[in-house]
C-alpha cells in the first residue's frame, strides 16, 4: 500500500463541509496545470449514452456540476438523481436547481454505499467521487444490478498512470490535497469493478492512465 492515510467516510465528508464554498473555484485552477475537467465531464456523460426522458443517477454529485450536461441529454421529461454525502455540497446544488427552474432533478443525501438503487435506471455516473468510497466495488456491483439491461455505468476517476508519469503522482496528490485526496487513495481500483460487474466495457486515459472515464454495459 503506499505512504499516507485513507480518510474515512466520515473524515471526507467533514472536508466537504468545510470546503463547499470554494469547491467549483478550485476545479477551476485544474486548468492552470492542464486538466481539462470541462471536456472529461462531457466524455462522461456522453458514455452513459442517455436519451430523452431516461432516468440517470450521479453518486457523489457534489454542487451538481454535471447537472446542466445531464439535463440537457434527458431534457425536461427524464429524471436526475444526485446523491451525495456533503449536506454543504448537496445545499450548492439545490441553488443550482432553482436558479436554473428545473423541476426533475432530485437531490438525496447518502453515501454511496449506503443509497438504494432505484431498480431500473438508464445511467448512473460517478465523476471524481468512487476513490473516496471504501466499499467502492459494492456500490458498483449493486449500481449494475440496478441498471436496466443495456444501460450504462460511467466513472470518471484517477488512477496511477503508467510509465514517467507515475513521478508526477505525488504532485496530483499534493494539489489535491484539499480535497483529502492522498497516495493510498490510488489502492482502490473503481477502474477494475467495473470490467468485474459489467460488459462491453470502454476505456479512455489521458496523462498515461492518471485520468481515466470507464464505462459499462448492464446485462
Ligand atoms: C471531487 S467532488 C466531485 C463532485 C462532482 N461529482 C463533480 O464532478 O464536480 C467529490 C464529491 O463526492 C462526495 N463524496 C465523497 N465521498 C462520498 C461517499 N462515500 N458517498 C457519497 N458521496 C461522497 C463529496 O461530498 C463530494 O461532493
Amino acid at each position: 500500500m503506499a505512504k499516507g492515510k485513507f480518510l474515512t467516510r466520515e473524515e471526507v465528508r467533514a472536508e466537504y463541509e468545510k470546503r463547499a464554498g470554494i469547491y467549483e473555484f478550485a476545479v477551476y485552477l485544474y486548468y492552470l496545470v492542464g486538466f481539462r475537467i470541462g471536456r472529461y465531464r462531457r466524455l462522461a456523460v456522453e458514455a452513459i449514452a442517455p436519451r430523452q426522458g431516461d432516468t440517470v443517477i450521479e453518486i457523489g454529485c457534489g454542487t451538481g456540476m454535471n447537472f446542466p450536461l445531464l439535463r440537457e441529454k434527458v431534457g425536461p421529461e427524464g429524471r436526475i438523481i444526485g446523491v451525495d454525502i456533503s449536506e454543504a455540497m448537496l445545499k450548492r446544488a439545490a441553488k443550482r436547481i432553482d436558479a436554473a427552474g428545473w423541476k426533475n432533478v432530485e437531490l438525496v443525501r447518502s453515501s454511496a454505499a449506503d443509497y438504494a438503487f432505484p431498480e431500473g435506471v438508464d445511467g448512473i455516473i460517478a465523476t471524481g467521487v468512487l476513490t473516496y468510497e471504501p466499499d467502492y466495488d459494492k456500490v458498483i456491483e449493486r449500481g449494475a444490478r440496478a441498471l436496466a439491461p443495456g444501460k450504462r455505468w460511467v466513472v470518471f476517476d484517477y488512477k496511477m498512470p503508467t510509465g514517467w508519469f507515475r513521478r508526477l503522482v505525488p504532485l496530483f496528490a499534493w494539489i489535491s490535497r484539499p480535497f483529502g485526496i492522498s497516495l493510498p487513495l490510488f489502492d482502490r481500483t473503481p477502474l477494475e469493478s467495473i470490467k468485474r460487474y459489467l460488459r462491453h466495457v470502454k476505456i479512455k486515459e489521458f496523462y498515461f492512465g492518471l485520468i481515466f472515464i470507464a464505462s459499462g454495459e448492464a446485462s
